[in-house]
């Protein structure tokens, strides 16, 4: 599998890697990199004129100005917001990592693959796997996301130990402002990390208007090497 491209996971839900991955796809995309967004299964999508919508895929399309499908992006659609894994269960369809691996394959030669998983590193994907399976089938280096506040030393910790464990190459943290609030000036999760572990972590800001967050120039050669 190819070495280029990243595979976005979070230390849970909702910490930030679909801001994250949005943040990544504009600036790559600006830099002049095309983008192949994949987000392979999405839970939790509403209906609109009778089709499930992928609001993380079709922020990604967007976000890298995929001229492909959103069906190439997420084909696996789920109603319910729970893991992709029971979703599909109580859809009664039954999904393999291979179909999910297959998905973000198709075109990947074509540019910087961008695969986002859903909810944490260990967090049910298919019948028979993890986002973990995934990220191992695909072979991609890891961009971890956590939020940014109290206890996250201790997620990043545990997570930066199981995608080692899967033989994968964390190659950044990022410590996402997912909220406006500022923490006690006693903490700093970006300092204590820091000697903590062998690759880059990065704080993201927290911003209502995603379209000014740049990524850091460091951080994009450090995603794209
Ligand atoms: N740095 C940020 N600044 C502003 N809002 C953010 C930031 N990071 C995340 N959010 C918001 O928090 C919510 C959860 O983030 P999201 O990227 O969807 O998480 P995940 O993909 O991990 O489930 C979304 O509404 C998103 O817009
Ligand atoms: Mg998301």
């Amino acid at each position: 599998m190819s070495d280029k491209g990243i595979f976005i996971t979070g230390t849970s839900t909702g910490v930030g890697k679909t801001h994250t991955a949005v943040v990544l796809a504009k600036s790559l995309t600006s830099h002049g990199v095309k983008v192949i967004p994949r987000k392979p299964v999405e839970s939790g999508c509403d209906f609109e004129n009778d089709q499930l919508i992928p609001a993380d895929a079709t922020a990604l399309k967007h976000a890298a100005s995929y001229e492909g499908l959103l069906s190439d992006v997420c084909p696996y659609r789920f109603r319910q917001c729970t893991s992709p894994r029971r979703a599909a269960f109580l859809a009664q369809q039954v999904l393999t990592t291979q179909q999910l691996a297959d998905v973000c394959r198709t075109g990947a030669d074509q540019g910087f693959l961008l695969v986002e998983g859903a909810g944490g590193f260990y967090s049910p994907l298919s019948e028979d796997g993890l986002n973990s399976d995934l990220a191992r089938e695909l072979g991609l280096p890891v961009l971890l996301v956590a939020q940014d506040v109290l206890g996250a030393i201790n997620q990043v910790l545990l997570s930066a130990e199981a995608i080692k464990n899967n033989g994968l190459e964390l190659r950044a943290v990022i410590l996402n402002q997912v909220k406006g609030y500022d923490m006690p000036d006693s903490v700093s999760n970006l300092e204590e990390l820091h000697p903590l572990l062998d690759c880059a972590v990065y704080t993201q800001p927290h911003s209502d208007n995603i379209g000014d967050n740049d990524m850091p120039a460091d951080l994009i050669d450090l995603l794209t090497k």
